[in-house]
C-alpha cells in the first residue's frame, strides 16, 4: 500500500499537513505529470467533443460571460427600478427571483401566502404585474433567466405574452427558465405537482419551445441548491447530471427527437472559494455530460453535446459576521467560475447574510465580474488551466467520484426512483453533517465567523421591502378580478383543465388563459385539481 500511493503524500498525511478536497479525495503536496496523458484524447480542443475545455472555441476572448445578476422584491415597479439600475451599471442580462407564492403557485391573496408576499423575489400574479415588470426594457435586446420551476410554464408563457405586446415576435426571444422540478424535491422545495405530472409538464415546455421559442432554454438543470444544502462539488454534478438525464428520457418517451430539444438544455452550478476544485468540477461536468448524451441517448448535433453552464457564487459561505470580507471571498468565487468556464454568472452581494442587498452591494457585486473580465488576463486565452498537473488530476478524480454515484442513482433506476427512496437528500445530509461538525471544530476555518473573530461588529442598515407590499397586491388582484371577461376566462381554464386530464400540450391553453387574465394561483390550481400535489416519502 505504501508503495502505490506516493511516500510524500503519506508523510503529508503523517505528519498531518495532507488537505482533504471538498469531495473528499486527499491533496497531492505536489503533482507530477499525470502517467501516459494525452491532451488531445483527454481534453479535446476548446468548442470541441468531450468539451473539457469549453463549449465555445473562443470562450471570453470574443465576449465575457453573461454578467446576469439575480434580482426582485416586492411589487413588480420595485423590481422594475433594480433591473433598470443593473443595466445601467451594465449587467448583460436579467435574472428574475420571484416571491415564495409566485414559486407555489398562489395568489398574493391567497392564505397560504401571507406574510411572503414581495419577501424573497417579485410578486407576479398576471398579466398586469408582468407588464409592469418589463416596462421599458426592450425583451428582443436582453436575454431574462426566470428562477420559476413548478409555474415555469405559466411565467414563460406571461413573459411572452408581454413581449408580443411590445411587437416582439417569439422567436427573438432569448432567457431561460429554471424548470427543474427533480432538484426541489431533493434540496429546495419549490415543488407542486408529483414527479410523473412534473416531467410531463416538462416535457411540454420542451416541445412548445421548439415551435414557438426556438431561442429559449428550456431548463436550467442545478446542482446549485443541492451545493447550498451541503453537496460535495462531486455529489453536486452526479446528481445534477442524473436530473438531466431523467430529463432527457423523459421528453425522448414523450416523442421528441434528442437533436431537437437538447442543445436548448442549460445548467447551473454553484462557485465556491475552493478554487481548484471548482475549475475541476466544472471541466469534469462538461466531459461526463457530452459523453452521456453521445453513448446513452445517441445524440449527433454539437449542441446536444454542449453543457453550458451559469453560476452562482456559494450563498453558504458568506458570512453575517465581517460581511466586507464577503467581497474577497466573491471575487475569488467569481474566478473560479470563469476559470471553469461559466457562459453566465451572479456574484452574490457581500451583505445578503443578512438581508436583501442594497444597491449599492449589488452593484460592487457586478463591479467584481467587470474587474475579473476587463482588468486582469483571465479572458486573454481559453482553460488557462488546461495540462496542470493539479487541476487535470483533480478533474479526472471528480470526475471519477461523480460517475460513480450517477451509477448509484441508475442502480435505484433513474433519479426519480432514487428521489423516492431519499438516496440523493441523505447523500446530501450526510455531507451537510460532516461540514458543520468540521465549522465547529474550528477544521474548516471561517474567517470571521470561527475564526479571526472580532469583538464589536460594525453597524449595518439593511434593506427594507414596503411593508404595504401584501395590501398593494390584494388590491391589485381585487381590480383584476373585477375588471376582466371572466367567461373567457373560465372557458380557458376549462380547456386547460381538459389538456391536463388528457395527452394534449397544456401551454396553448394555458397561453389563452393568461392572456385573459387569469391569474397565477388560478392556473397552478387548475392543474392542482387534476394532478393532485406532491407528498414526500417521509424516509427518515
Ligand atoms: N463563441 C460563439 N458563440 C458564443 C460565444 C463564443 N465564445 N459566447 C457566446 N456565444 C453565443 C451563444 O452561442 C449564444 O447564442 P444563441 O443564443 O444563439 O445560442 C449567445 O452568444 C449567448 O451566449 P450564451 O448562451 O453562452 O449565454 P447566455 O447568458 O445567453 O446563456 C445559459 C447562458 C447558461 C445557457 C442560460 O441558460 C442562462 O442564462 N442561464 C441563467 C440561469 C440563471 O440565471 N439562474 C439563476 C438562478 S438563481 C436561483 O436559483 C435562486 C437562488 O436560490 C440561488
Amino acid at each position: 500500500m505504501l508503495g502505490v500511493i506516493p511516500v510524500r503524500r503519506w508523510f503529508a498525511y503523517l505528519w498531518g499537513m495532507s488537505h482533504r478536497s471538498e469531495s473528499g479525495f486527499e491533496f497531492d503536496p505536489v503533482y507530477e505529470p499525470l502517467d501516459g496523458f494525452d491532451p488531445a484524447a483527454k481534453l479535446g480542443e476548446p468548442g470541441q467533443f468531450p468539451y473539457t475545455r469549453g463549449v465555445y472555441p473562443t470562450m471570453y476572448t470574443q465576449r465575457p460571460w453573461t454578467m446576469r445578476q439575480y434580482a426582485g422584491f416586492g411589487t413588480a415597479a420595485e423590481s422594475n427600478q433594480r433591473y433598470h439600475q443593473l443595466i445601467d451599471h451594465g449587467t448583460m442580462g436579467l435574472s428574475v427571483a420571484f416571491d415564495l407564492p409566485t414559486q407555489m403557485g398562489y395568489d398574493s391573496d391567497a392564505t397560504i401566502a401571507s406574510g411572503e408576499v414581495g419577501k424573497v423575489g417579485v410578486a407576479i400574479d398576471s398579466i398586469d404585474d408582468m407588464r409592469v415588470l418589463f416596462d421599458k426594457i426592450p425583451l428582443d435586446q436582453v436575454s431574462t433567466s426566470m428562477t420559476i420551476n413548478a409555474p415555469g410554464s405559466v411565467l414563460l408563457l406571461l413573459y411572452q405574452l408581454v413581449a408580443e405586446e411590445q411587437g416582439v415576435s417569439a422567436d427573438k426571444l432569448t432567457g431561460t427558465i429554471q424548470n427543474d422540478v427533480l432538484k426541489e424535491y431533493i434540496a429546495r422545495g419549490t415543488y407542486i405537482y408529483p414527479p410523473k405530472e412534473s416531467l410531463r409538464l416538462i416535457s411540454d415546455i420542451f416541445a412548445y419551445c421548439q415551435a414557438e421559442l426556438p431561442r429559449w432554454n428550456t431548463i436550467s438543470i442545478s446542482g446549485y441548491h443541492m451545493a447550498e444544502a451541503g453537496a460535495t462539488p462531486a455529489q453536486e454534478i452526479a446528481f445534477t447530471l442524473a436530473n438531466g438525464i431523467e430529463y432527457v428520457r423523459a421528453a425522448v418517451a414523450s416523442g421528441l427527437d434528442v437533436d431537437e430539444f437538447a442543445p436548448r438544455l442549460s445548467f447551473f452550478f454553484v462557485a465556491r472559494t475552493t478554487l481548484l476544485e471548482e475549475v475541476a468540477k466544472f471541466r469534469a461536468a462538461r466531459r461526463i455530460w457530452s459523453r452521456v448524451m453521445r453513448d446513452s441517448f445517441g445524440a449527433k448535433n454539437p449542441k446536444s453535446l454542449m453543457l453550458r453552464f451559469h453560476t452562482q457564487t456559494a450563498g453558504v459561505q458568506l458570512t453575517a459576521q465581517q460581511p466586507e470580507v464577503n467581497l474577497v471571498r466573491v471575487a475569488i468565487q467569481g474566478l473560479a467560475a470563469v476559470l471553469g468556464g461559466t457562459q453566465s454568472l451572479h456574484t452574490n452581494s457581500y451583505d445578503e447574510a443578512i438581508a436583501l442587498p442594497t444597491e449599492k452591494a449589488a452593484r460592487l457585486a457586478l463591479r467584481t465580474q467587470q474587474v475579473l473580465a476587463y482588468e486582469t488576463d483571465i479572458t486573454a486565452t481559453v482553460d488557462p488551466f488546461a495540462g496542470s498537473y493539479v487541476v487535470e488530476s483533480l478533474t479526472d478524480e471528480v470526475e471519477a467520484a461523480a460517475v460513480e454515484l450517477m451509477d448509484q442513482v441508475e442502480e435505484y433506476g433513474g433519479a426519480v426512483a432514487a428521489i423516492e427512496k431519499g438516496f440523493q437528500k441523505q447523500e446530501i445530509e450526510r455531507s451537510a453533517y460532516q461540514i458543520a461538525q468540521e465549522i465547529d471544530s474550528v477544521e474548516r476555518v471561517v474567517v470571521g465567523m470561527n475564526k479571526f473573530k472580532i469583538a464589536e461588529e460594525e453597524p449595518y442598515e439593511p434593506l427594507r421591502v414596503d411593508p404595504t407590499i401584501e395590501a398593494q397586491q390584494t388590491a391589485r388582484l381585487a381590480d383584476l378580478r373585477a375588471t376582466r371577461d371572466q367567461s373567457a376566462v373560465d372557458e380557458a381554464l376549462a380547456a386547460l383543465k381538459k389538456a391536463a386530464q388528457g395527452n394534449d400540450n397544456c401551454l396553448y391553453p394555458m397561453k389563452a388563459a393568461l392572456k385573459a387574465r387569469a391569474t397565477v394561483g388560478e392556473v397552478c390550481d387548475t392543474l392542482r385539481e387534476v394532478w393532485g400535489t406532491y407528498v414526500p416519502a417521509d424516509t427518515f
